[in-house]
């Protein structure tokens, strides 16, 4: 008898796992739950929310499922792995107390700084006055951060102090981000190349999965406010293998023994967000999921099975497993609505999916996507990642490219220039003197 499985979530990033699991020949049935019209080309879709966590439990034991693969933050923090478990359940995910990590950034630099891990400096406020005082004596650019979860909107990146006191403002006395936003964190910038550092952990054991990289602002060029992500790809340059092993040996050892010493084993993936310049690495954030969308990427990389690396990370028998990558790079070139991430129209038909459907090494996984009918929708602020395969960047976003400019709706947005430093790198490689 195969596995049944139960994966929980609707965006990019779980049409990504739901394509990846559809494929394991381990897998007898996938749920989904709410899903999207693409997850359910990959599976069976049912309209539970990611938040409701009694439903999914009660779904969970009315099927039989022998794994439950939780997608976004939200369940975790509210402690969906802590209740499948407590009825028997496998299920892929940190508990709620190891889930902290992202759901709290107080806890995240408590952790950082009882293991000694380089991150930017930090106030923590609860008064306006004390936050204001704190912002004024720092200077911009300075970083505000709601400490609890916010949908990806609880960073400002201020480059004047008016900006900063706005901010302060809109988080602590119009509470815009509501009880998110009670502490917040004010931090000091930080310069650098971002790149996303994921890795599997047992509670003990760590692999990691290829380095990739995102561009978090929604204008090329990395301008323009912050998204949930425009674009993602992997390999990550800029982690050469030294790097990597720092990062594994400096922060993400570190960090997962020091989470196992509070109490609070880490089981699933975990995801830093490191800040680099030159040879100085500094953790800007942790999440306790996958990213999205560089999940779409990884998993267009990942020749290993998923599911059994899952099982292990849950049942804490990682420390046999290996993971085997596509040495190509992968691209993800994310098409959102007008608009976006403000205010943008939903419901406006999607064309050119089927002459895509055609081209080799390319999969377009869904985000905010319905089907109505006949017809596919938008219904969302991301609405698809179109992700590509090449020999390198250059190849990949290519192809990612030529898949975009063959889908089309009303107000359409993407950027234009995703993996920019990675092409870059490699015309420099290629024509060094013109560097
Ligand atoms: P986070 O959700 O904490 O990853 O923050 C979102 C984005 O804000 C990051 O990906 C960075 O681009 C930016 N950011 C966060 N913290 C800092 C910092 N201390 N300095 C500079 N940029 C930051
Ligand atoms: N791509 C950023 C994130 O998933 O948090």
């Amino acid at each position: 008898m195969g596995m049944k499985i139960l994966l929980v979530g609707s965006g990019g990033r779980e049409h990504a796992l739901a394509w990846k699991i559809a494929r394991s020949p381990l897998v007898e049935r996938l749920w989904c739950a709410p899903g999207n019209a693409g997850m359910a080309r990959e599976g069976k879709c049912v309209s539970i929310q990611a938040d409701d966590v009694d439903a999914l439990v009660r779904f969970a034991r009315e099927k039989q499922i022998d794994l439950v693969v939780v997608g976004p933050e939200v369940s975790l923090v509210l402690g969906l792995v802590d209740a499948l478990n407590a009825v028997g359940i496998a299920a892929f995910g940190p508990s709620r107390a190891a889930a902290e990590i992202e759901g709290s950034k107080v806890f995240m630099k408590q952790v950082l700084n009882k293991a000694g891990i380089l991150t930017a400096g930090h106030g923590v406020f609860t008064d306006i006055q004390a936050a204001r005082a704190y912002v004024q004596g720092q200077g911009a650019p300075i970083v505000i951060k709601a400490s609890g979860l916010a949908a990806g909107k609880g960073v400002t990146v201020c480059h004047s102090l008016p900006m900063a006191m706005e901010t302060l403002n809109r988080i602590m006395v119009q509470r815009e981000l509501g009880s998110a936003g009670e502490t917040v964190v004010v931090e000091e910038y930080l310069e650098g190349e971002e790149a996303s550092f994921l890795v599997l952990v047992d509670g003990k054991n760590v692999i990691p999965l290829a380095g990739c990289q995102d561009h978090k602002a929604l204008g090329e060029g990395d301008t323009g406010p912050n998204t949930g992500g425009m674009g993602a790809y992997s390999p990550a340059p800029v982690l050469s293998q030294r790097l990597t092993q720092r990062v594994l040996d400096q922060i993400i050892e570190p960090t997962v023994a020091t989470l196992a010493a509070m109490g609070r084993p880490y089981r699933g993936v975990l995801y830093a967000g490191l800040m680099i310049d030159g040879s100085r690495i500094q953790v800007l954030e942790y999440n306790a999921r996958f990213g999205d969308p560089e999940t779409q990427p990884l998993m267009m990389r990942m020749k290993s099975d998923l599911v059994p690396l899952m099982m292990a990370a849950s049942g804490g028998s990682l420390a046999d497993c290996a993971i085997e990558w596509d040495p190509r790079t992968a691209l993800c070139v994310v098409m959102a609505s007008g608009g976006y991430p403000m205010s943008y129209r939903k419901g406006l038909p999607i064309s050119g999916l089927d002459t895509v459907a055609n081209l080799e090494d390319v999969q377009v996984f869904h985000a905010g996507t319905a089907q109505k009918g006949q017809t596919l929708v938008t219904d969302g602020g991301r609405v698809l990642g179109v992700t590509a395969l090449g020999e390198n960047a250059t190849a990949a976003r290519q192809r990612a490219y030529e898949a975009v400019r063959l889908i089309r709706w009303e107000e359409a947005y993407y950027r234009r220039d995703i993996g920019y430093r990675a092409v870059a790198r490699e015309a420099e490689e290629e024509y060094p003197d013109q560097a």
